[in-house]
Formats: C-alpha cells, structure tokens, sequence
C-alpha cells in the first residue's frame, strides 16, 4: 500500500516492554523509518541493532528537547509506549515532542476506553486518565493530532501469563470474575502492531480520534472449556469472584491509605466484567485491516499455552 500521507519517520518510545517488537515489525515491513528513544540505550541497541536508538531522561523535558532537537532530527510521528502508570514521563515527552514540532502522536492506550465514568471513579486508571485528558486537551489545543488505539485486552499475553485462565492447570487457581460468562474483547499483540502501523499510513482517516481492534471477543467460561477439550486429564482450578465485592473491598483498604499494586488490581476487573465495558460496542477492524479469529483459531491460540 502507498503511504499517502507522507508520514515516513517515526519516533517509538519505550521499545523494550511487550509491544515494542511487534510494532516495530509492522512498522519495517511497511517500510516506515524508525528511531527509537529508550530509557536504556545499551539494551535497546542489542535488541534492535539495525535501528538507531538515542537515550531519554523522562523526568528532564529540557534533556528530551534536546535529544529530538540535537540527535533525533525532525519526526512526523512518535509513538508512545510507555508504562501505563508513568503518566509524567509521557506528558514530558509529548512536551518535548510539541516543542520539537512532531505533528501525530500515537499515545500509550492500548486498552479500553478512559471516557466513560465507570472507569474514571476507580485510583488504578489515574494516571491512564491524566494522560489521555492531556492528549485530547493538547490536540484540540491544535498542538499535534493523535490516534489512540484501544484493543480490550492482550489476548496471547494474557494467556501466557494466566490471567483470565491458568492453562497449565492445578496451582494458582485462576479468578473467574462475575460468573465468567461476560463478554470482552481481546486482541493478539501482532494485530497491535498490524493496527499501529496501519493507522499511520491511513493518518488523516484515523486523526483526533480513539478506535477499537480486537482480534476476537470471548468469555471466561469458553476459554476454560477450550482448556478442558484439550486437556480433560488436567484439573483447572479457578475461584469465582464478584467484581463488585471486590470494588468494594478495594475501596476499603485504599481510604485506609493503603495504595500498594494488590490494592489497585482489586480494582482492575471491574469496569471489563462488572460494568461490561470490555466489550466494545463497535470496531475499527477492517479499516486497520485487522481481521477477527474463528472460535476455532481461539481454541488452537489455547492450545498453545496448555
Ligand atoms: N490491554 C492490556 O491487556 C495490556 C497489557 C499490557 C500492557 N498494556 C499497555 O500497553 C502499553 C505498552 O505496554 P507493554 O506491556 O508493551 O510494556 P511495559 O512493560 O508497560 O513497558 C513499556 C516501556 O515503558 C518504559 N518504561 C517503563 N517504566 C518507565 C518509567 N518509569 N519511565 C519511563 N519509561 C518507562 C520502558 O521503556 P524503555 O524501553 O525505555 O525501557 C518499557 O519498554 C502500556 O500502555 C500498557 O498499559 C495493555
């Protein structure tokens, strides 16, 4: 596909984390020029020798001015990948980037929406909220325009790790919240990165605005049943939870001051099963070329964690 929009050079902080490869990939296999800013040069240059990498200081706006001005050159895009929680050291970057001229910025969202109340009143999504309002504010501002990319949950991430299902069965049980039969959405890492880099040759389609990929939408209840089919020997142990008991609990402890990360993902399940916002209730997919998996590809993607 031509890149009619002209945007060629493209900024990526924070490559290191689980994203970063997969955006990368689909970046080059579209031919976009890359650069790349990292807290730690020395890691990224051995993870990504072919790319040129420059160091960031995220608590210095004025040391990230100077790096874009002085090493990086002129960007058309930069994209964030940032840890959710370090919410300064992207609004410093997306300072230096204003004042650097970098005219679109893909923000740290990746998940779901931040707009809506239910999600708002929970601590844990503070600093998520604090960045994406300085995004919108900013680009209505007409300081730069900015595509947020919203894809529920990392689907063979969160299978690796045993989130919604502990695939390899017996020890730690698994958490099946609100009876396990809600529907979210769910999006593999690769069609992320396929997401990212479609919406930067599509820029002006996709400009001030927040859309929504997922690869497939599933249920608790269907993965542990894929589980089972696969591997009806195993035992998978899962605890049921109510996510408004849990809110609820969390809540409790964190008026008593206390604001550590158990507290905070006490919290984290509400808004996608309690509240149901981890469906989404409609999707960029086909602009963004994503396309959704059949219930059988679901099943095999489990297979591969079992
Ligand atoms: N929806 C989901 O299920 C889901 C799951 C996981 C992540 N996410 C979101 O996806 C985005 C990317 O996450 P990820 O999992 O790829 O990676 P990550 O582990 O969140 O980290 C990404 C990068 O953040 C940078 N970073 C970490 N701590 C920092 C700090 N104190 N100051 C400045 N930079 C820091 C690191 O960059 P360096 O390269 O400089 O070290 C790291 O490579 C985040 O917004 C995250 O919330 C969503």
């Amino acid at each position: 596909m031509a890149n009619e929009n002209k945007i060629q050079k493209v900024l990526v902080a924070g490559p290191n984390g689980n994203l970063g490869p997969t955006i990368l990939k689909h970046l080059k296999e579209r031919n976009f020029e890359v650069t790349l800013l990292t807290r730690n040069l020395e890691k990224t240059q051995q993870s990504f020798p072919d790319l040129r990498a420059f160091a960031a200081d995220y608590d210095s706006v004025e040391q990230l001015q100077k790096v874009l001005k002085d090493d990086v050159g002129k960007q058309d895009a930069l994209i964030v990948l940032i840890e959710r929680n370090e919410d300064q050291a992207q609004i410093n970057l997306m300072d230096a980037a204003i004042a650097a001229g970098i005219p679109h910025i893909i923000p740290s969202c990746f998940g779901i929406t931040s707009r809506t109340p239910e999600f708002r009143r929970l601590p844990i999504w503070n600093s998520k909220c604090r960045m994406e309002d300085y995004v919108v504010e900013k680009s209505e501002a007409g300081a730069f325009t900015f595509t947020g990319i919203q894809n529920g949950s990392f689907l063979d991430w969160a299978l690796e790790k045993g989130v919604f299902l502990n695939p390899k069965g017996g020890d730690p049980p698994f958490m099946v919240f609100d009876g396990g039969d809600v529907p979210f959405s769910a999006t593999l890492m690769d069609d992320i990165g396929k997401a990212v880099a479609v919406s930067l040759l599509k820029v002006d389609k996709f400009r001030n605005k927040f859309v929504n990929i997922q690869s497939a939408v599933i249920t608790q209840n269907q993965l542990a049943r894929y589980a089972k089919e696969l591997a009806p020997d195993r035992e998978f142990k899962s605890i049921p939870l109510d996510t408004a008991v849990l809110e609820k609990a969390a809540f409790e402890r964190y008026n008593a001051g206390d604001t550590g990360p158990d507290v905070m993902y006490m919290f984290m399940p509400r808004v996608t099963f309690g509240n149901k916002l981890g469906l989404f209730d409609h999707v960029d997919n086909e602009e963004l070329e994503v396309e959704q998996m059949t219930e059988a590809q679901v099943k095999e993607l489990v297979g591969r964690y079992i």
